[in-house]
């Protein structure tokens, strides 16, 4: 390893991921809204969800998925971290930060922890933070987690995203290695565009609206569903035709697509486009919802103890979200064995 940190890559040691025990099935939820299982299936692919319970914050899941990701990463060679990156649109409170209580909860001692707010997009910007620590020399090993409890933010009024949206968190542990092995992160492509920033908001609690709210205030998350479908399509194929380009690997496709799990339709949409066969595309949003920054984490582990995921696969990372924000990123993917 070189002084500068100059050259080197942050590989994937270590998988975790966590989902509270209870599943909101579209049975359910039509008899708490006006909805069906029909209605979800067909325009979402969402069969149900996880919801964590009222004592459960976005901590406590995130921190489950933490500790497996170390467990995992201890079990292939490496134990600590110094750094910790708590990707999440849903903290447990505006401030502090959710990553520190993360930290000091997995027993990480004095580490830098930070939360990193990208929405749906947030844990693949935490892989590119994290990665950029090692890059520059500033940190060994990185805990990236995605964690939410979206459900904490859902108008219960609203069908939409109800039928959507579910809890959960996923962690990997990154680790300083070189950029041709298995694991190691490769190119990445991240972008934002604030001029669609109201297609995806919480508007109240913040400096434009803060608390105590006046007659017009919005606690809840709202979604131009139709115009994030169409930006969502777009731009992680814009996004992961970039990173393949870059990539240049034989034949220049990937063997699996784990895409951020919108919406069923989004992902075939991006895959078609980018030239992938449908069944390369993994999908667990049929068990889990769209977890936002939770839901690649929890799409690899399920993925990786489903078989879709070995040693040796190459690998599309792509996500798109709120800010709107995108990106993608690929590598091999390694021997690990996530917990
Ligand atoms: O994770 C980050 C980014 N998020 C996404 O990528 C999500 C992107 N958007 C979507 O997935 C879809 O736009 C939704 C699933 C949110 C909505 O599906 P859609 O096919 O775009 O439906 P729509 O909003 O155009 O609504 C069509 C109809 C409406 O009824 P009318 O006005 O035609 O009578 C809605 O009220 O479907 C109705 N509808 C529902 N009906 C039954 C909306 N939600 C539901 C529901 N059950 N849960």
């Amino acid at each position: 390893m070189n002084a500068t940190g100059a050259g080197r890559a942050a590989v994937v040691c270590g998988l975790g991921t966590c989902v509270p025990p209870y599943a909101l099935t579209n049975e359910e939820l039509s008899k708490l809204v006006d909805t069906s299982d029909a209605w979800i299936r067909s325009r979402t692919g969402i069969g149900q969800r996880h919801i964590a319970d009222a004592s459960t914050a976005t901590s406590d899941l995130a921190v489950e998925a933490g500790g497996r990701a170390l467990k995992s990463a201890s079990e292939n060679g490496s134990s600590a971290v110094d750094a910790v990156i708590v990707a999440t649109t849903t903290p447990d409170h505006p401030c502090p930060a959710t990553a520190p209580l993360v930290a000091a909860r997995l027993g990480l001692g004095t580490v830098p922890a930070f939360d990193l707010a990208a929405v749906c997009t947030g844990f693949l910007y935490g892989l590119a933070a994290g990665a950029g620590l090692i890059a520059a020399g500033t940190a060994e090993r990185v805990l990236v987690i995605g964690a939410e409890t979206f459900s904490r933010i859902l108008d219960p009024e609203d069908r939409s995203s109800r039928a959507i949206f579910g809890d959960g968190a996923g962690a990997v542990v990154l680790r300083a290695g070189e950029p041709d092995e298995p694991g190691a992160l490769g190119p990445f492509d991240l972008g934002s565009d604030g001029s669609g920033s109201d297609l995806i908001t919480v508007r109240t609690g913040g400096s434009r609206d803060p608390y105590p709210a006046g007659d017009a205030a919005d606690p809840y998350f709202r979604m131009n569903g139709k115009a994030v479908f169409r930006n969502a399509v777009e731009r992680m194929t814009e996004s992961s035709r970039r990173v393949l380009d870059r990539t240049g690997w034989t034949g220049g496709l990937p063997d699996l697509v784990v895409a951020h799990q919108a919406n069923l339709r989004i992902l075939y949409a991006v895959a078609d486009r980018i030239g992938v066969d449908r069944a390369d595309c993994f999908v667990n949003i049929d068990r889990v919802g769209n977890t936002a920054a939770a839901s690649i984490p929890l799409a690899l582990g399920d993925a990786d103890r489903s078989g879709a995921l070995s040693a040796g696969r190459r690998v599309l990372l792509t996500a798109f979200g709120g800010g709107l924000t995108w990106g993608a990123c690929t590598l091999t993917w390694p021997d690990i064995r996530p917990a």
